[in-house]
Formats: C-alpha cells, structure tokens, sequence
C-alpha cells in the first residue's frame, strides 16, 4: 500500500468535454432571472478532477441523501451504514485519511437539488465520489454531472435498472427493482396464484417492478387482471385497494418506496381486510423494511416479500454487523436494508482505493469496483463487471411472528440473481 498519495487528477480530458461541462452549468436561477454562467476554467477544471491536486493524502466522499422531509429516515439509515464501517474498519485507507461530506437531498422530487449539490461537493468540496441517491430522479439527475466530470457515484439505492447505464460512473451497491419483482411473479405462478393485481408508485422504479412481476407471472401462467399507479408519496391508499378487490384477484402486487407512504399502505391493506377477504398480499421487500415493521404489527401477518436481506440472516457477516450495529445505536436498534446498502457501498469505495493503491482517478476507481465481491451481511454480493450492478441472493419471506415480534421469515433463497433486466 502507497502511504500518503497524491490525489492523481485526470488531466487529459480534451476541449470536447470541457464544452460538456459548460454545458451542464450554464443555466441557474437568481431572483426569477435566468442567469448564464460561463463555465470558468477554475471552475471547469474542478469538475473535470483537473485541478490537479496536491497532496493532501484525503479521500472525501460526498454523501447525497435525504436527511429531511418524509424519508429522512432512510437518510439516516444509509449514514449509520456509512459510519458503521467506519468505525469497524477505521478512517484510513491506502495511505489516505478518509472525510466525508453529506448533504441532503429532501428526498424524491428533487432532481435538481441533488445535481446541484452533487456539483457542490465536487467543485467546493473537491470531493473524489460521491455516495448516494436514495431515490431514482435523483440518480438520474445528477448522472450526466458525474460524466463530465469523470467522478464515480456509488448508488446507495436508488433501483430502476436504466440507471447504470445512464453514467458510466455509476456502480449501484443496492439491488433492481426487477430482481425482486421478477422474483416474486416467478414464485407466485408456482405456487398457485392465477390471478393478480398489481399496485405500483407511479415513476420509474415502479414501472420497472410491474413490468417484471408480470413478465415473469405471466410467462409461467399467471394474468394480471388490473393495475393502479399511485402517486409516489400517496398516504390514501383505501379507494386503489377497493378497485383491486372489487377485481377480486388471487393476490395484489405491490411496490412504493418505504417509509411513512409504506406504512400508510400496509395499515391501509389492514384496515380494508384485503387478507381477510382471501386476497394474498405480495409486496417488494423494502415496503416491509424489517425497521418499519413495529409500526405495521399485525399488517404483515402472511405477507409475501422479496428482498436481499433481512436483519436475522444467519450468517457470520451478519452476526458481526447486528452487534456493532447495536452497540453503536441501541441494544434495541434494528438496522433497515438500507443500512447494510450504506455499509457496502462504503465497503466498496475502500476496497476500490485498496485496488488503485490510492490512486483516485474516478475511471480508475470504477474499473476498480467491477468485479468486487464482499462478504456483506446480506450473503455474498458481486459487482457485475459488464454492468456495475448487484449479482447477490434474493430472499422470499413471509411476514410472521418470531420471538414474541412480527418478522419477515425467510423461506427460500433465490441465489446469486443478476439484474434481470439487463
Ligand atoms: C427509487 O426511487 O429508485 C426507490 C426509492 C425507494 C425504494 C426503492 C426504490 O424503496
């Protein structure tokens, strides 16, 4: 290992690009006013990496995550996930003392906020990658920045499956949508249910979630006989979950993005007696995040989920996250998906710097990142080389009481499953 290392910019970039660049900064508002900023070429050249750092033997990572506003809670889970490996593995990697600068991006709906401090954190804070994006518009616009200039952005979740092909400096340390749609449409076929209506939040991440549970529903024999799209932070879902009765189908599919407006919809499969009514419910794993489970009790009774982890996996790695976990935030603290996404994204960026021995050019540390394989506490976890995405197990649960608590009690394991949709 290198000690003390300089930052190694990428110099090479040819006036093409820095015409890119230009482009990506030019309009911002002031007081109603569009104002057009030339791209200066200071402030093109921290963009671009170019600045041609000295040696100031740092890794800074950029956090982008929603810290305020009805998801702050998956904010914090991604950051106790960061400062978790931290403590566990220290601030030093390759020679370099490891900083990290967050910001917060107020959650989904806020594309613009997350490209400009994307752009904040490379220009100002000279920051080498950035981690985040919880929310797929996000991702998405800050994807073209991060091309022009050439800086890695390792997603903590964000999980429509386009997106790694959106920048080639994305490497996604989350999951797909697909995986764990196509999962379940794939499960439900076998396992007796003919008929199914599908409720999805209305954008990207949704779409590819109905897309890929009727893909594989219907390919082995299912029909979906119905959908809604609903807004994605809808907190009523009564009137959607009427109609899909009224269809009466053998089971809804559902998908919305966690938190506050996943606990609104569980309550309200409750309250309408979709189970009761003999109507099994299927939902993707991070509507019934282990964290958001005492909030929606006996909701989850016999629920169907696919996910790439839950809290009692029983493995070595795990084993050691839980207890750090707790003794870090609380004998009683359960850590959501999302915080093992933010333990191994950062996993990921200390295991690149290990790999390019301190070396930070951000394509380096992308080709850095293809190929790793970490023993996460979600099981064994691949960066796919030919896509920069998750190759990791899916596990199908049923939600159940454990222990005197409600749980998602995992009853098959789909191994090593690729983004299907690629
Ligand atoms: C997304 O916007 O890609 C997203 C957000 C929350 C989730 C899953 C996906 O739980």
């Amino acid at each position: 290992m290198i000690s003390s290392s300089p930052k190694i910019s990428n110099v090479s970039s040819g006036a093409g690009s820095m015409a890119g660049v230009a482009k990506t900064m030019t309009s911002f508002r002031t007081g109603g006013a569009v104002t057009r900023r030339l791209a200066t070429g200071i402030v093109a050249a921290a963009l671009l990496g170019g600045s041609a750092v000295a040696a100031d033997g740092k890794l800074t990572v950029g956090l982008v995550l929603p810290l305020s506003g009805a998801f702050a809670d998956q904010g914090q889970h991604y950051e106790n996930g960061i400062k978790l490996y931290q403590k566990i593995n220290g601030n030093k990697v390759a020679g370099l003392t490891v900083e990290t600068v967050v910001r917060d991006d107020q959650g989904p709906g806020s594309g613009d906020l997350a490209r400009r401090l994307t752009q904040e954190l490379i220009v100002r804070n000279k920051a080498d990658l950035i981690i985040g994006y919880s929310f797929t518009p996000n991702a998405m616009a800050a994807a073209a920045l991060l091309t022009e200039a050439k800086k890695p952005a390792v997603i903590v979740n964000a999980a429509t499956s386009i997106l790694t092909e959106k920048s080639p400096y994305f490497v996604r340390a989350s999951f797909t949508l697909p995986q764990l749609a196509s999962s379940l449409g794939r499960w439900a076929a076998q396992n007796g249910v003919k008929t199914a209506y599908v409720i999805v939040a209305d954008y990207a991440p949704g779409q590819d979630a109905e897309t890929w549970f009727k893909k594989t529903f219907e390919a082995a024999g299912g029909q979906v006989v119905g959908s809604a799209r609903t807004p994605v932070t809808e907190m009523e879902y009564g009137p959607f979950l009427q109609r899909a009765m009224e269809a009466k189908p053998d089971a809804v599919f559902a998908f919305n993005p966690g938190g506050d407006v996943s606990v609104a919809f569980m309550k309200a499969t409750k309250e309408r007696g979709l189970t009761k009514a003999g109507i099994k419910l299927m939902v993707t794993g991070d509507v019934v995040d282990d964290n958001l489970l005492p909030a929606m009790g006996d909701a989850v009774d016999g629920v169907i989920s696919a996910l790439h982890y839950q809290v009692d996996l029983d493995n070595p790695a795990n084993a050691q996250f839980v207890k750090e976990y707790r003794a870090m935030f609380g004998t009683d603290a359960v850590p959501s998906y999302r915080v093992v996404q933010g333990f191994d994204a950062m996993a990921l960026v200390y295991k690149a710097v290990e790999k390019t021995g301190g070396n930070l050019d951000g394509a380096g540390l992308v080709e850095a990142m293809k190929g790793i394989r970490l023993d996460s506490p979600r099981g064994s976890l691949l960066i796919d080389p030919a896509t920069r995405d998750v190759v990791q197990n899916i596990y199908i649960r049923k939600g159940g009481q454990k222990d005197g608590a409600w749980r998602n009690i995992a009853f098959d394991t789909i191994p090593e499953v690729k983004d299907p949709a690629k």
